[in-house]
């Protein structure tokens, strides 16, 4: 086979050397976050039909999927994200399920990304959606919730940047701009080219006070949502449903303070988001010195309607398991792998080796986890190994102590060892 063949594809990714752990330990934490929080778990297809997930994801996120037809001819693609497949779930089989309706996915996600850092054509996402309310609280449960898995990954310097697509989109709509020209505009503005975004909108129709708003708000933001919120307030005075938005984040932003959630924001006013769903609050979340988002999420309260599933208020976040794991490596945490004991067991005689299994056994029944020497090695040779590979105890078992149901127990980063009886093992490892 050609030598190119045995590489991975471009951007997707073998995990090893704990990698894959790493990920699972996150996957673990957001469903525990899931469960805390009432979020029953759904898992959806890895393929769906292509205009399903292509219905608002934006031009440029359209423009990344992994699309082909199937053998029976249907245009399908590679889900992106979650929230299409979420949301057509709720306007079919989960149409009539109670209200509030709070869903958790977690799974892999391809888009055709340019691959770099923190950047993969395969990636993971821990999602949670809130179908069901339009109230300042569901967003805020959205952003505490977020905060509770950072904070439960032990993850630090993080910050959330916030704003409101409602604000932008009702100054572009006050000159009539159709709503395809405004996600254009948005899309602009999510990639930061704020003068080709204002020059779009100009072409479109928007006035020139308009333009000057927008430019204003471009350059409203900052750590004290207060000022912010009230910079915003005189910015769109004579825009009245921008003011509704801006009052709507406001509330957001004090109930989160009342509830005391201990985020860092950045409030941003020209915040947009390349997705086209979002209809209210929209966030990321930042870590210091790493300049790609590791989440994020909004308002989305018309997508279950496009889907035919009625008016449905919606709320929800995605978190990138891959660069929560890039960031915790970053800020020093170990891999967890390096946190819990591991045991390694070592027949010194062939003899022995059903000795081996047999304890080898008891131990993972207590919950240890143990690996069997199953190489034949010296004792020195698995020894060393050992060593390598962060193992924390080596028990070896010899004819002489065996005898008296003793065996050797090594504290393999201590250098030491004792003789002790078996039934003391366990305690002599501990957790
Ligand atoms: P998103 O901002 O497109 O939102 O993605 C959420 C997170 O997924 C990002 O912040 C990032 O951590 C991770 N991510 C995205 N693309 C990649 C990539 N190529 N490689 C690695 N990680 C990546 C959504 O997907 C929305 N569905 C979120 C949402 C849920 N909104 C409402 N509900």
């Amino acid at each position: 086979m050609a030598s190119e063949f045995r590489r991975t594809v471009r951007g997707m990714r073998d995990l090893v050397d704990g990698e894959a752990e790493n990920l699972r330990f996150i996957e673990q934490r957001a469903r525990k976050i899931s469960k805390l929080y009432g979020y029953n778990e759904v898992i959806t297809p890895l393929i769906e039909h292509y205009e399903l997930l292509a219905a608002k994801l934006g031009e440029e996120n359209r423009k990344r999927m992994f699309v082909f037809k199937d053998l029976g001819g249907r245009k399908v693609a590679l889900r992106p994200e979650f929230t299409a497949s979420v949301a057509r779930l709720v306007a079919t089989k989960m149409q009539s399920a109670p209200r509030p309706l709070r869903l958790f996915s977690v799974g892999s996600l391809y888009r055709y990304d340019e691959p770099q850092f923190g950047r993969y054509r395969e990636f993971w996402q821990a999602n949670y959606e809130l179908f069901g309310s339009n109230r300042p609280e569901a967003d805020v449960e959205i952003l505490a919730l977020t905060n509770s898995l950072l904070k439960e990954v032990g993850l630090k310097n993080y910050f959330f940047k916030i704003g409101h697509v409602g604000i932008l989109r009702s100054v572009l709509s006050y000159n009539g701009i159709a709503e395809e020209q405004q996600n254009s505009i948005m899309q602009l503005l999510d990639k930061k080219q704020f003068d080709v975004a204002l020059e779009t909108a100009k072409n479109a129709g928007s006035s020139k006070s308009s333009l000057n708003t927008l430019e204003t708000l471009l350059n409203i933001k900052g750590r004290q949502p207060d000022i912010v919120i009230s910079e915003i307030y005189e910015a769109v005075k004579s825009y009245s449903k921008a003011l509704d938005a801006a009052e709507n984040l406001g509330e957001i932003i004090s109930m989160l303070k009342a509830g005391c959630v201990d985020v860092d924001l950045s409030v941003e006013a020209g915040f947009a988001r390349g997705l086209e769903y979002y209809t209210g609050m929209v966030f990321e979340v930042f870590v210091v010195d790493m300049d790609i988002a590791v989440g994020g999420g909004g308002r989305y309260d018309k997508l279950i309607g496009l889907f035919g599933g009625g008016q449905v208020p919606a709320v929800g976040v995605a978190l990138g398991v891959d660069r929560l794991s890039l960031a915790l490596q970053k800020q020093g945490q170990k891999s967890q792998r390096s946190e819990e004991n591991r045991v390694l067991i070592i027949a010194i005689e062939n003899s022995l080796l059903g000795q081996a299994l047999k304890i080898s056994n008891m131990l993972r029944e207590r919950g240890v986890v143990v690996e069997l020497e199953t190489m034949g090695r010296s004792v020195s040779k698995a020894l060393s190994d050992a060593d390598r590979r962060g193992i924390t105890h080596a028990v070896m078992i010899g004819s002489k102590e065996i005898k008296d149901n003793m065996v050797a127990l090594r504290f393999m980063k201590e250098r030491t060892q004792e003789i002790v009886p078996i039934e003391r093992l366990f305690e002599k490892i501990g957790q």
